[in-house]
């Protein structure tokens, strides 16, 4: 099997690269414009597994015919991940990546790939519903119970409003998933939408606006200050964690069903058995580094911030009998272990 991944060394792209480089029968290249800092550092270690780099942008055309051959496979990793970004008054970057760059790689994958498979994002349910889910204090977190339209006391499901703003980041990600789902109608490509939560594990060169959770471990690990930030400064937001692995793991499953390539769309994520509060959190980085930290609080959010998120994986487990098996204390211990054996390869990146 033939594979580009555009994005592959990012975070979850160089893992999944070098996931399927390691098995046999398996060719993976990858292509980045290595913005993301951090990324470079993952190139040895690629090479090492056999994977191809392209030092390429997809906002380019060109840069995409430079890759050689016909290929089984394409993962669009690539994007400015941040939520945040486009915010300060620039959305270009956000939007020439996410959505042109997609349209890119989408292109590619018509001429030169079997199937298409994009990593969406929670990020592309409204901010304004999600804000307005009837939450509850339990011990240090945010619980929600009862139900509504899209989610339950599992969390939220595909159907959950997508109508009204969602940041930049969101909205460029569901047009790119709009689009996707008219390339497979008009044009027979074969594809497949993952939205999915909060990845986390090592490899995840955190920074405060994405990858908090990693960065949390980091700060832990050196000694750096952090901050609740939001929602009364009190660490009770919760997010679900998925590690990487689990979601190879979920893509292995759905790359051997040929039938579920038509542009469906999956909520993907650790669910409501893998979440934490950013409090609950604190004490997972305690554990996992030996370290102790007094963390501040700021009590003012960001616009886009929200305090509650787990993904209601129903549909993805009902159809792939998959659900995420790596809990958060092995996120954490992972992430740990990952920053101990790099450790001064990783200081200097992680600092302010
Ligand atoms: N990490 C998460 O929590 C998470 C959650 C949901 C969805 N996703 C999605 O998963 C994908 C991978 O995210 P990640 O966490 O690995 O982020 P990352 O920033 O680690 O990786 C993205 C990679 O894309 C590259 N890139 C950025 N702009 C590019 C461009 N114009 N051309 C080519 N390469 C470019 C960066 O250099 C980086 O290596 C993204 O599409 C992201 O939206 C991530």
């Amino acid at each position: 099997m033939r594979i580009l991944i555009t994005g592959g060394a990012g975070f979850v792209g160089s893992h999944l690269a070098s996931s399927w480089a390691a098995l046999p029968g398996h060719e993976v290249v990858v292509l980045d414009n290595l913005r993301r800092r951090g990324s470079e550092l993952n190139l040895p270690f690629l090479r090492r597994r056999g994977v191809s780099f392209v030092h390429g942008d997809v906002r380019k055309p060109g840069d995409l015919d430079e890759v050689g051959g016909q290929f089984d496979l394409v993962v669009d990793a690539s994007a400015e991940p941040s939520v945040l970004a486009g915010t300060n008054g620039s959305p270009e970057y956000v939007i020439e990546t996410n959505l042109y760059g997609t349209v890119n790689v989408l292109n590619f994958a018509r001429k030169r790939a079997g199937r298409f498979l994009f990593l969406s994002t929670s990020r592309v349910y409204s901010i304004a519903a999600l804000k307005a889910l009837p939450l509850h204090q339990v011990g240090r977190r945010y619980a929600l119970s009862g139900q509504g339209p899209g989610w339950t006391s599992k969390g939220i499901g595909e159907a959950f409003s997508t109508s009204s703003a969602r940041s930049f980041y969101g909205a460029s990600k569901l047009a790119s998933e709009l689009l996707l789902q008219e390339y497979v109608e008009s044009y027979g490509l074969k594809g497949l939408v993952n939205r999915c939560g909060v990845i986390a594990g090592p490899g995840q060169f955190g920074k405060a606006d994405q990858g908090v959770f990693t960065l949390w471990i980091a700060n832990h690990y050196f000694g750096r200050p952090l901050a609740y930030t939001g929602f009364g400064g009190q660490g009770f937001q919760v997010r679900d964690l998925l590690h990487p692995q689990d979601l190879f793991d979920l893509l292995q499953r759905q790359l051997s069903q040929e039938n579920v390539w038509d542009g469906r769309i999956y909520n993907v994520g650790g669910g409501e058995r893998v979440s934490t509060s950013l409090a609950e959190w604190t004490e997972e980085a305690k554990l996992a580094t030996g370290k102790e930290l007094s963390v501040e609080s700021k009590a003012d959010s960001a616009s886009v911030d929200i305090p509650y998120y787990v993904t209601d994986h129903s549909l993805v487990t009902k159809d792939f009998g998959w659900s995420p098996s790596r809990d958060r204390r092995r996120i954490a211990s992972d992430i740990a272990q990952w920053i101990k054996n790099e450790e001064a390869l990783l200081a200097p990146l992680f600092a302010p």
